[in-house]
């Protein structure tokens, strides 16, 4: 599936109605260049799911955990340049456990080793360099992103 976003806000709205379908134990797996947009589609997903914030890029920390606002699950943020793998987002002792929180990798390109089976990737890349647009293409993968709720 793809989407043409048009701004940044249009982006942080995005992720406010990606949010609606997600449920503890979700992976979502962001890839694209460095000011694809990222970081700004978690702060949409962020908003979406009531979390704490402020979400900001995780480049000096390994993931940061934003604790839910309405008794939601948590949402774990992670840069995947400063996890060895996926395995050890387990290992690093967060207060939320990957089980029970919505986690969203940033990703750089072609880094894709060492990933749970079920997961949504999500790729973002520029339209061209002139404009904001961006295209988001997301591809389930798992049982759980099958059927992706009727997500248009
Ligand atoms: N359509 C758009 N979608 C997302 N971000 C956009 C868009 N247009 C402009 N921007 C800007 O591009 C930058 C994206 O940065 P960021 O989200 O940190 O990227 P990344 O995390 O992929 O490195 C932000 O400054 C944002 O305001
Ligand atoms: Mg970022």
């Amino acid at each position: 599936m793809s989407f043409v976003i048009p701004t940044a806000e249009a982006m942080r709205d995005f992720g406010v109605r990606l949010a609606g379908l997600l449920r503890p134990g979700d992976l979502l797996v962001l890839s694209g260049d460095l000011g694809a947009g990222k970081t700004t589609l978690t702060q949409g997903i962020g908003d979406g799911l009531k979390v704490r914030g402020p979400i900001t890029s995780p480049t000096f920390v390994i993931a940061r955990v934003h604790p839910s606002l309405c008794g939601g699950p948590p949402l774990v943020h992670a840069d995947a340049y400063r996890l060895g793998g996926f395995a050890e987002l387990d290992d690093l002792d967060l207060d939320a456990s990957v089980e029970e929180s919505v986690t969203v990798v940033e990703w750089g390109e072609g880094l894709a080793e060492g990933l749970a089976d079920a997961r949504l990737e999500i790729h973002i890349s520029r339209a061209d360099l002139e404009s904001d647009e961006r295209l988001v293409h997301l591809r389930g993968s798992g049982d759980r992103w099958a059927d992706m709720g009727g997500f248009r």
